[in-house]
């Protein structure tokens, strides 16, 4: 049974639009706490995953919730399992980045799963990783951090991503200036078959991620914006190394303490 009466663990939380590098900066200062890690966006994309598997309309809110309820989620290293299947690759691909935004628009949705990120709270703390961290689920976070970018820089990245992801893709170039920016791998561009209007393009990117900014930002539930206490870090033009040092910087000007 836990304890009702010891203070509840604390949290970092760390909200931002896709691309601003909070998933990995996340990562890095749970390590380097020994935090736990709550990688919200991935319950998201789970259930718009399971969602599509079993051909549920993803604006049914009310049967996403339900399917939601019923999915066995289980991380094994860092592999994300569901139902036995690992789905780490799948719930990746733009077709689910697309989905889990239409789902996360469902009130129902969020509803069951607030109750799942609230189980992850556990001692010595944990960072939580996600758009409403902040605002709605975590609201007494001991630290709240507002990551941005601009939306170049967030399809640079990303377009980077699935390079070195799929190393054999070659997708056409717009991003021979790529290799100046930061929080992102490193830059290869090239000719190729998907082309520039591919769904894979830099240009169709861009396009999807101001698509997707624009609905996180102006659906009616739990809207991605910074809590009016979050501390917000433009990470446009910063290393990986140096907003990990500034978020743990501003932890421990919180007190807030690595495991033992
Ligand atoms: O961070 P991500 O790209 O993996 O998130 C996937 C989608 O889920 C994204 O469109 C925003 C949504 N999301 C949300 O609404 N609330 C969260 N706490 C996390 C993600």
């Amino acid at each position: 049974m836990p304890d009702a009466t010891a203070p509840a663990a604390p949290v970092i939380a760390i909200d931002g639009p896709g691309g601003s590098g909070k998933g990995t900066v996340s990562g890095r200062v749970a390590s380097a706490l020994g935090w736990h890690l709550l990688d919200s966006g991935a319950l998201y994309r789970i259930v718009a995953w399971a969602g599509l598997e079993r051909g549920v309309n993803l604006a049914d809110g009310a049967r996403l919730a339900e399917l939601a309820g019923t999915l066995s989620i289980a991380q094994s290293g860092d592999a994300i399992v569901v139902d036995g299947q690992d789905v780490t690759q799948a719930i990746r691909a733009e077709r689910i980045s697309a989905g889990s935004s239409e789902v996360a628009r469902q009130p129902p949705v969020r509803v069951a799963l607030r109750a799942m990120q609230l189980s992850m709270r556990r001692p010595p703390g944990l960072v939580a990783d996600g758009r409403d961290m902040a605002t709605v689920v975590f609201p007494d976070a001991a630290l709240k951090v507002f990551l941005d970018a601009s939306a170049q820089e967030r399809a640079r990245r990303r377009y980077r991503q699935l390079l070195d992801q799929e190393p054999g893709v070659k997708v056409n170039g717009p991003l021979r200036d790529a290799a100046s920016s930061s929080c992102g791998g490193a830059a290869r561009a090239g000719e190729g078959e998907h082309g520039a209007a591919g769904s894979n393009s830099y240009a169709a990117l861009l396009e999807s991620i101001r698509a997707r900014d624009e609905r996180d930002r102006t659906r009616a539930v739990s809207p991605l914006r910074p809590a009016a206490d979050a501390v917000t870090i433009d990470t446009t033009h910063m290393s990986i190394d140096a907003v990990v040092g500034e978020v743990l910087r501003y932890a421990e000007q919180r007190g807030l303490e690595a495991a033992r």
